[in-house]
């Protein structure tokens, strides 16, 4: 086009049959880019559907309101936190508790007020980044979540060690807690924690069974966030296949057991918070971290208690639907350090069954098995 027109400049006295091939020659390049304009448009529409909308960040205008304490990180960010037991200056043992995949800081283990005044036990949990009232990141990783714990001990005072507890991918973060801060611990339990079918050291049939125990819609949602993090968004947002079936809450996931658990689950009045900055900073983003690319493997870690000043537990329900047992049960098989409470008719939801989480705490902290 812009030759065109200097090349009409320059003969202003064109007679009509330059005109004519002129006039042929810029409606042929119209043709020409009229298909490539359709296919910049087509990749700007795609790019908007594979793009998420930005994180609704708690207190800021149009974002949600901050109703809970919070401290602030070196990096600017803050974390929500909610305290339960007894209070933190007369604990005798200090836990930090670690919420599951779309949940919040209210979703802690619900220790009994009995026990917590019996043995003095604090119970801190915190929101995730990215959901109820944290901070989103976006560069969240498998790393920088442990030191988020770390940080958010240290802004409370709660001394140079503490125990940790996390549920399903909260269990998954008790791994990097024995990765990049074992020296800060006392205890560790891990509870149905999520497994990366991607850890290095994995045998392929251990992967292969623990895989296939998955509904197809959850292998395809799990598949994506590991191969295709980029598409995870418009993936659980698409209308044309089923999301991960975790995501929509689908009867197919719960077994026996986690069927006669859930009114227990039913009654969350804070449930509105968890995803309230985006289902991609919150839910996406867990997926895309818990099922990525890790750069090390549970299998490689070493004994954080050598001296037997520690335990660390891990519990699995046999009949869990949502994360197979078989990754928890071969990891345990291979440390040796690790104390494996395999519980056989147990679905996914036994920390909320009555009377687990204090036989739970009470294995972490006094170590009657
Ligand atoms: C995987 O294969 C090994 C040996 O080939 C076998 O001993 C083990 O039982 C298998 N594990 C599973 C979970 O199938």
């Amino acid at each position: 086009m812009a030759a065109a027109a200097v090349d009409s400049g320059k003969r202003p006295s064109a007679n009509g049959k330059a005109a004519a091939t002129r006039s042929v020659s810029s409606s042929g390049m119209a043709a020409k880019s009229l298909p490539r304009l359709a296919l910049v448009f087509l990749a700007a529409l795609l790019y908007r559907q594979l793009q998420a909308p930005p994180p609704k960040v708690p207190g800021t205008p149009g974002g949600p309101p901050v109703t809970s304490s919070r401290i602030e990180l070196r990096d600017g960010r803050r974390l929500a936190y909610h305290e339960s037991g007894v209070p933190r200056e007369q604990a005798k043992y200090k836990i930090v508790f670690m919420h599951g995949f779309d949940s919040c800081r209210y979703d802690a283990l619900p220790v009994s007020p009995a026990l917590a005044k019996e043995l003095g036990i604090y119970l801190l949990s915190f929101d995730r980044p990215g959901y109820g009232e944290s901070d989103p990141h976006p560069g969240r990783t498998e790393r920088s979540i442990a030191l988020d714990i770390e940080q958010l001990a240290d802004a409370l005072e709660l001394g140079a060690r503490f125990y940790v507890a996390g549920f399903s991918m909260g269990g998954e973060v008790m791994w990097s807690c024995l990765r990049y801060i074992p020296h800060r611990l006392s205890g560790v339990a891990l509870l149905a924690p999520v497994g990366n079918f991607w850890w290095s050291g994995l045998p392929a049939n251990v992967s292969r069974d623990a895989w296939d125990v998955q509904v197809p819609q959850d292998k395809w949602a799990v598949g994506v966030a590991h191969h295709a993090p980029w598409l995870t968004y418009w993936w659980n947002t698409q209308k044309m296949f089923p999301a991960s079936s975790v995501i929509a809450f689908n009867p197919a996931i719960f077994s026996r057991e986690d069927m006669a658990i859930l009114p227990k689950f039913a009654y969350r009045p804070y449930a509105h918070q968890v995803r309230q900055q985006g289902e991609h900073e919150s839910l996406h983003r867990d997926m895309m971290v818990s099922f990525g690319k890790w750069s090390w493997s549970p299998l490689e870690l070493e004994d954080p208690f050598p001296n037997g000043e520690g335990k660390v537990h891990l519990w699995h329900g046999a009949e869990d639907l949502i994360v197979p047992v078989g990754l928890s049960r071969y990891i345990s098989e291979r440390l040796p350090w690790v104390r494996y409470h395999e519980l056989p008719t147990a679905g996914h939801f036994f920390t909320l069954a009555d009377g687990m989480p204090d036989a739970i705490v009470k294995s972490l902290l006094l170590g009657d098995d």
